[in-house]
């Protein structure tokens, strides 16, 4: 076909043809990978004009690791030998910027068919290597946060269950040490206690994760709650690390639990200090910004938190796992892997989110982004209050549990041990939402009898009782819903929330 007289191309034409192609540089290398040949469009991609680059060899467009790497050599020699290489990598501009670049070095042969050249074919993919990229990115973040969800389920059924677990223990442990006075039981029921504790803590944080956490929001001023955070997070540094904030005042209100906001302040800075040997700075920093359908699809204003530390830093295998619950990759005893979850939860049931950016060797930074507030007083009577409980239980450390109990399922609380303190709470504290009352008590009056005279005065109001004790009392109380004890969280939970 070449040979018919229609496709006859003089090389006058052919040069015409080869310049006005500009997405594309087209130019020829001799057999020592000289350029010879320099089209528009090559000028265009890589920025040396004509004059510049004839001559010159073709190593300068490869980035220093390539040449170090033995690129340039491989390209000419695999093309030389296969007739071809192609290939797909970071390439210099004259101005030392990269591009992403598609080749193809193709060897070029005359009529006897010898090696006269080679030609070079080189495309700028930027964009659309950038686009793939950020493709990537989202993907692998929509995976991550699927995990993330996952876990939180799971965890927080298995936090759920546990914490059942635990108010039997520590409750057992408490009845059992009022039965006895030999100091060697006593001790071991004190032990039994304090695992129950560290176990309880334990179910919060995942909680925390699993997002069930009840929080308290408030509408804050954030700068005023991080200053003094500050000093809370230098009594737990060692000395030689220094701490140094950048908190502008006059932040936008946000609403969050002020009490895991720095909890997870506090998180953030013992995994600071965790990961500095010896001396080292943090430094904490406020702003607000403006999000557009970043972050899993925040968008509006937002104030975010930093802390950055200029530790150890995390290697990328680990950056994706460490939200997750457990993962820790401290000492046994040293970390529990919850720091970081407990951080997580609080930020996405707050509203917003938490990024994590960390070069090993060089340091790590994670941002919280709180959602700002900026219409406190519509807002504040939006948020339907903690509803409020008298609980009136004799046995203190009994009361103590229900009311842990209570406040952990986001109610406010009110603790009485008699019937007649009981009456006099009633009296100054209303408005009350619930009276939860153990039967039998001390002094004259019992729970049923409590429960009538409060009735009285509010007629409407949703009364618990509960006891552990005979069937004739049981019967008597049957005007009120009753929970037998041992009660666990989740009985407690379903017969409070089936009468609020
Ligand atoms: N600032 C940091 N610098 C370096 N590594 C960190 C940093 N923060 C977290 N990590 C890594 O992430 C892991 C998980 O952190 P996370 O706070 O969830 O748990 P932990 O600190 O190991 O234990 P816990 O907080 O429950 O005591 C850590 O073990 C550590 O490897
Ligand atoms: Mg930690």
């Amino acid at each position: 076909m070449a040979d018919h007289p229609a496709f006859q191309l003089s090389s006058e034409n052919y040069e015409v043809l080869v310049n006005a192609v500009v997405d594309y540089a087209i130019y020829m290398l001799d057999l020592n990978g000289h350029v010879i040949s320099w089209n528009v469009g090559a000028e265009r991609i890589k920025g040396y004009s004509r004059e510049e680059i004839l001559g010159e060899h073709f190593s300068c467009f490869f980035t220093e690791e390539d040449r170090l790497g033995g690129k340039p050599d491989l390209a000419l020699n695999t093309a030389k030998n296969g007739g071809r290489f192609q290939d797909e990598g970071w390439r210099l501009r004259k101005d030392g910027t990269r591009f992403w670049a598609l080749t193809v070095l193709d060897a070029v042969y005359d009529r006897q068919g010898r090696l006269i050249g080679l030609a070079k074919i080189t495309r700028d993919i930027t964009e659309r290597h950038e686009a793939q990229q950020r493709l990537n990115e989202a993907r692998e973040q929509l995976l991550q946060s699927q995990k993330l969800e996952a876990l939180g389920q799971l965890t927080g059924g298995l936090a759920h269950d546990f914490n059942n677990l635990l108010t039997i223990i520590r409750g057992a442990a408490d009845l059992g040490s009022r039965k006895t006075t030999d100091a060697g039981l006593l001790r071991q029921f004190e032990a039994i206690r304090n695992a129950a504790d560290h176990g309880s803590n334990i179910t919060r944080q995942l909680l925390a994760f699993a997002r069930r956490e009840p929080l308290r929001p408030q509408i804050i001023g954030p700068s005023e709650t991080l200053r003094s955070t500050v000093q809370l997070l230098r009594q737990s540094l060692r000395s030689e690390l220094q701490l140094t904030c950048d908190i502008p005042s006059g932040l936008p209100s946000i609403e969050v639990d002020p009490s895991q906001l720095e909890l997870s302040l506090l998180n953030l800075a013992v995994n600071a200090r965790d990961a500095i040997t010896g001396a080292g700075t943090i430094h904490l920093s406020a702003t607000c910004c403006e999000l557009h359908d970043q972050y899993d699809g925040l968008q509006g204003n937002f104030v975010a938190i930093s802390l950055r530390d200029n530790g150890c830093g995390i290697s990328p295998e680990f950056a994706q796992r460490v939200f997750e619950p457990f993962f820790t990759t401290k000492q046994f005893g040293q970390g529990t892997g919850l720091g970081l979850s407990q951080v997580y939860g609080f930020a996405k049931q707050s509203g917003g989110d938490v990024r994590l950016h960390s070069e090993p060797g060089k340091g790590t930074t994670v941002t919280l982004y709180l959602p700002t507030r900026t219409r406190p007083d519509i807002d504040a009577t939006d948020q339907p209050a903690a509803k409020h409980i008298l609980l009136v239980e004799d046995d203190v450390n009994l009361a103590q549990v229900c009311k842990d109990m209570l406040e952990m399922m986001g109610f406010q609380v009110t603790l009485a041990h008699d019937a007649a303190t009981a009456m006099q709470t009633f009296n100054q504290l209303l408005p009350v939402d619930l009276l939860f009352s153990d039967i039998r008590m001390p002094g004259g009056t019992n729970g049923l009898e409590l429960a009538n005279r409060i009735r009285q005065r509010q007629p409407e109001l949703p009364v618990l009782l509960t006891t552990g004790f005979s069937e004739a009392q049981r019967s008597e109380a049957l005007i009120y819903p009753l929970l037998n004890k041992p009660y666990t969280y989740e009985s407690l939970s379903q017969a409070i929330s089936e009468l609020l």
